[in-house]
């Protein structure tokens, strides 16, 4: 459906009304995926349950308890695991725990199966895929993002490097990266804006880090993000989610540059997390950013 066209809706009634005269409607939730457009600002994701996250757990619940597990008091398993495991891959196992026990309550306490997750990501390196969400806008959010309040900050750390955030920025100083420090861009960028640039990479491009354009004598136009240039040679990378791809192009072939207003910074990252961690992310990226900047987070 495109944006701006209404969705009918057509709400069928029982045969057997009641004879008291009211019609009694039961509530529906629309379970299509539809973009039904910006209807409400800060919009209310439900978590679909997913046939493929339920295959997984499926896959993972056919695993036996592994042979160290049974010589070893539960929680001292759980916790030596853990800490032997990356943070990415930390925060994996508990929110993949916290998702199967949303999905199925009857098994709330089953730390078996938490058991058996963690030793499922420790045998598995590919990492799990994550379900679209919503292609999301800024503007869909409404201030909400300016009104955090108290988030979960720990949570947004995980969506910073489940997003691969972390790929391309730092948050204070640390190796070069590709993208610049975001603890200097919330100086600049907060809440809604800062969601923006986020959702939107192109609304305004870092000026540090704007795409070039560059035409060629031999007729081609290269486009990507200068990392180095000298005197005679430009070298740029046309594409930061394969930064080892690097072109070089002499100055004196370069007939034309020119500076574009797309940015290199991929968009769409941050489609398949919901309302509630995307915000998590931005309340994250700001309290590291105030952290740095010696003042209290909120
Ligand atoms: C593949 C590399 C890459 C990834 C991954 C990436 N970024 Fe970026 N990002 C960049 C580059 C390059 C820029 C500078 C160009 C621009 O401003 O659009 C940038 C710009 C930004 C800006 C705006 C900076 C400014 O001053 O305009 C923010 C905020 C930001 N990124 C946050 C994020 C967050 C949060 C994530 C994870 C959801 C992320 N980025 C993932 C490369 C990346």
């Amino acid at each position: 459906m495109e944006r701006g066209v209404g969705a009918v809706i057509r709400i069928s009634l029982p045969d057997d009304s009641p004879t008291t005269g009211g019609i009694r409607l039961s509530p529906k939730v629309y379970r299509g995926n539809h973009d039904i457009g910006n209807l409400a600002t800060a919009p209310k994701v439900e978590r679909k349950k997913d046939s493929e996250r339920e295959e997984l757990f499926v896959i993972i619940d056919a695993n036996p308890l592994p042979d160290t597990y049974k010589k070893m008091p539960h929680q001292k398993w759980v916790d030596s695991r853990l800490a032997a495991l990356p943070k990415h891959k930390r925060n994996l196992a508990g929110s993949l725990f916290n998702e199967f026990r949303q999905a199925h309550p009857d098994r709330r306490n089953d730390g078996r199966f938490y058991v058996k997750i963690i030793d499922y990501i420790n045998n598995n390196n590919a990492p799990v895929k994550r379900r679209f969400v919503k292609k999301w806008q800024h503007h869909w959010f409404g201030d909400t993002p300016d009104n955090l309040g108290k988030r979960n900050l720990e949570r947004g750390s995980m969506v910073f490097e489940q997003a691969t955030c972390a790929r391309c920025h730092n948050l204070g100083p640390g190796e070069k990266k590709l993208g610049p420090d975001l603890t200097e861009v919330t100086k600049r960028f907060r809440g809604s804006k800062l969601l923006q640039q986020i959702v939107k990479p192109s609304a305004e491009i870092h000026k540090d880090f704007q795409t070039q354009m560059i035409l060629v004598d031999d007729g081609r136009l290269r486009t990507g993000l200068v990392i180095k240039e000298t005197k005679d040679e430009v070298v740029l990378i046309p594409n930061l989610l394969k930064p080892d791809i690097v072109e070089t192009i002499e100055k004196s072939s370069i007939e034309e540059r020119n500076t574009a207003d797309v940015s290199t910074m991929p968009a769409g990252l941050l489609d398949t997390f919901s309302v509630e961690e995307i915000l998590d992310l931005v309340a994250y990226i700001q309290s590291v950013g105030s952290r740095t900047k010696g003042i209290e987070t909120k």
